[in-house]
Order: structure tokens, then C-alpha cells, then sequence
């Protein structure tokens, strides 16, 4: 039966997710891989991770192509052409260049020329913020239709010395087409989205910024790649993604129950598996493909609900909970009916 869900800020229309994509560059690098250029083990990487493998963009290969990739699959899927786009939003921290952004070139690229295009950096949350964006020009009105694309070259700032961090990322991106609708599905119905920048700290990568700028060398020249703080970021994000989870049910006034499907961010099978056991959710309604793809930032979410939807795990009336936490801090989730 479907539940009566409640929209917490109706606008005048619906916002609903038309069409999905994704891409992946074709070279892998696996966890035996990684065995025999550093003092880890598949096993290691396993029991802590579950990833096994993860793509990795060629030496010519950029965030804007991998973009690009994603967003013609998403409006093959919407049935719609790259010029009737009317909003590009890029989540990323792997840009093209530091400016101009990212979805400049990926407007340019996809020959989208009636698009505002813009970046949003909030790191791994990147894509449930633009998400969250969209919905509200679209809801409002203002725009007919959004492409919102989270892409990521992160083995471009990885540091492969550092074996407690280098294991974990991957390369890759994915996109979805919001249009508006006036019936069917309700669509996007409700983003939570926090932000806590005294916890900077924990995730960050801190050179070309006016931190740490051009004109002068770096005091440590490590500040080229990520740095985590894996612990740390263990413990919150486990408590935050739950803390959110709980906010969209008690809005939206729905049980756990309710949801069909729940896309985390795919940042640590065992983070994943821990927040399903606290929200007493079963494991087939929880998808997980950090395996094959390692923790890809802003684009994790929207290729895990491109694979979900391609393998037909989401139905026509279903209800999708997708919940991220990055760097800032920042978490985020977006209620959607399908
Ligand atoms: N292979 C073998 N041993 C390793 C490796 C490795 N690849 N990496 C670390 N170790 C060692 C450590 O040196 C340490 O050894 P010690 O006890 O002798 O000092 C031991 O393994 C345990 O290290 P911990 O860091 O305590 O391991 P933990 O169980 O916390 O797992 C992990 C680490 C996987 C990073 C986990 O904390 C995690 O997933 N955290 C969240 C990840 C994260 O921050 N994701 C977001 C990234 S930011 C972004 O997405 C942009």
C-alpha cells in the first residue's frame, strides 16, 4: 500500500527525477592491485571497506568528461535533448580548473546552450544539495527542468603513499534529469541538508586556495592531496546520516517501513551496514555497490541510484531515501517518490 506522504514545503508544482546516468572510466585498479605497490592486503581492505575495486580516470581523462558522459545518458533516459535543458548543476571537488566551472564545460560539451550552468562544492553531500537546489527552481516555477551531475576525478588529489587513504577513492560520475509535473508522483518531496564548518578539519585538501595560495610554496606539499581523519569521520557520520534519516520521516510523516529503497553514499560498507542496523533496516532495501566503485564523492550516490534504477530496483510509486555526509561537514538527504 502506498502511504500518505506529506510534502513539508509544497511549491506549485512537482519536481520529479525524469531520467538517470551514470559512467565510469574503463581503468580499474584493485585491491590486489594495491598489494603490491603498498603494505596493505586485499583482506585489510575488505573487512574495513568492502570495496574490491574502483575506477580510475586515464592520465587525460577530466571531471568534465566523465560528467558529460553521465549527463547524455540521463536525457537519453528523460527523452530530452541537451538544448531543452534550462539548469546544470556539477557537484564536485575535483574540478576542471579552478575556474571557470566545471559545469561550464560540461554545458559547453554537451552543447546544452539555453542552461544557467554552475558548480556546487559540499564535497561527498554535493549531489543531495544539488539536488535539493533544483527541486526548489523547479518546484517554484522558475525552470521547466534540471540536470544535476555529481563527477569526480578524485585519484587526481589522492595521495598513493598514504595507504590508510589512497584504498578507499575511486573515480567516476552520475546524473539525473528533475522535471516538472503537475501529476504522477510526487518526486523530490523533502531535503534535509546540515552544515558544520568547525569540523573542517577532519576532510580536507587545502592547496590552490587563498589559504595557501600560488605566489607562495607550500609549508607541506602533502596539502595537494585529501587528508581524512577516517575515525573520526566514522563515528559522526554514522550518528549524523541516522540524525537525518530520522528528521525526513518525522517531516514527510513516514515510518522506516515506508522507505523501499535506501541509497547511502557509498563511503564504508561497514558505515552503511552499521546506520541500516540502528534504523532497523533489512539489507535488500539498502543498495550497496561500494565494492566495484570505492568512495567516489559527490558522484556516489548518483551512480548507486543509476545501477538501482538499471536493475530494476525502483518502481513506478516507490520511495527512495538517498543520505550523504563529506567534508564542510555537511549531510544531506532527499526524499523522493519515484
Ligand atoms: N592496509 C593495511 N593497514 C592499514 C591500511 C591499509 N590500507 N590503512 C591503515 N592501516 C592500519 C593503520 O596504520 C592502523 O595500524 P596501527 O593500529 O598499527 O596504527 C590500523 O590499520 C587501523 O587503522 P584505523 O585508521 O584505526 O582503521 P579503521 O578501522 O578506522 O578504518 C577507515 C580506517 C577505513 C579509513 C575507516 O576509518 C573509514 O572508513 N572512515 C571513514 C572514511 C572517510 O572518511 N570517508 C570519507 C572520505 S572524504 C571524501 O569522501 C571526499
Amino acid at each position: 500500500m502506498v502511504p500518505e506522504i506529506t510534502v513539508p514545503h509544497p511549491g506549485s508544482y512537482n519536481a520529479v527525477i525524469s531520467g538517470t546516468g551514470s559512467y565510469a572510466p574503463p581503468r580499474t585498479l584493485s585491491n590486489e592491485d594495491f598489494a603490491k605497490m603498498l603494505d596493505t592486503s586485499d583482506e585489510w581492505i575488505t573487512t574495513r571497506t568492502g570495496i574490491k575495486t574502483r575506477h580510475i580516470a586515464a592520465d587525460n581523462e577530466t571531471t568534465a568528461q566523465l560528467a558529460t558522459e553521465a549527463a547524455v545518458k540521463a536525457l537519453a533516459d528523460a527523452g530530452l535533448e541537451a538544448r531543452d535543458i534550462e539548469l546544470i548543476i556539477v557537484a564536485t571537488i575535483t574540478p576542471e580548473m579552478v575556474f571557470p566551472s566545471t559545469a561550464c564545460f560540461v554545458q559547453d560539451m554537451l552543447g546544452a546552450v539555453n542552461a544557467w550552468a554552475f558548480d556546487l562544492l559540499a564535497a561527498c553531500s554535493g549531489f543531495v544539495y544539488g539536488v535539493a537546489t533544483a527541486r526548489e527552481f523547479i518546484t517554484s516555477g522558475r525552470y521547466k527542468n534540471a540536470l544535476v551531475i555529481g563527477a569526480e576525478t578524485l585519484s587526481k588529489i589522492t595521495d598513493y603513499e598514504d595507504r590508510a587513504s589512497c584504498v578507499l577513492f575511486g573515480d567516476g560520475a552520475g546524473a539525473v534529469v528533475v522535471e516538472q509535473s503537475q501529476d504522477g508522483p510526487l518526486g523530490i518531496v523533502y531535503s534535509s541538508s546540515s552544515s558544520d564548518g568547525s569540523g573542517w578539519t577532519s576532510l580536507n585538501c587545502q592547496a590552490h586556495g587563498s589559504r595557501h595560495p600560488a605566489n607562495r610554496p607550500l609549508d607541506d606539499p602533502k596539502k595537494i592531496f585529501m587528508t581524512i581523519n577516517g575515525r573520526e569521520v566514522y563515528q559522526l557520520a554514522v550518528r549524523r546520516i541516522v540524525e537525518i534519516v530520522g528528521d525526513c520521516l518525522e517531516q514527510c510523516n513516514l515510518t522506516i517501513g515506508d522507505i523501499d529503497m535506501f541509497i547511502p553514499h557509498q563511503m564504508n560498507a561497514r558505515i552503511i551496514e552499521s546506520v541500516a542496523k540502528r534504523l532497523k533496516l533489512p539489507t535488500e532495501r539498502v543498495f550497496i555497490n561500494i565494492d566495484r566503485y570505492g568512495n567516489t564523492s559527490s558522484a556516489s550516490i548518483p551512480i548507486a541510484l543509476d545501477e538501482c534504477c538499471r536493475e530494476g530496483r525502483v518502481k513506478s510509486g516507490d520511495i527512495v531515501l538517498m543520505v550523504a555526509f563529506g567534508a564542510g561537514l555537511t549531510w544531506g538527504a532527499n526524499l523522493v517518490q519515484f
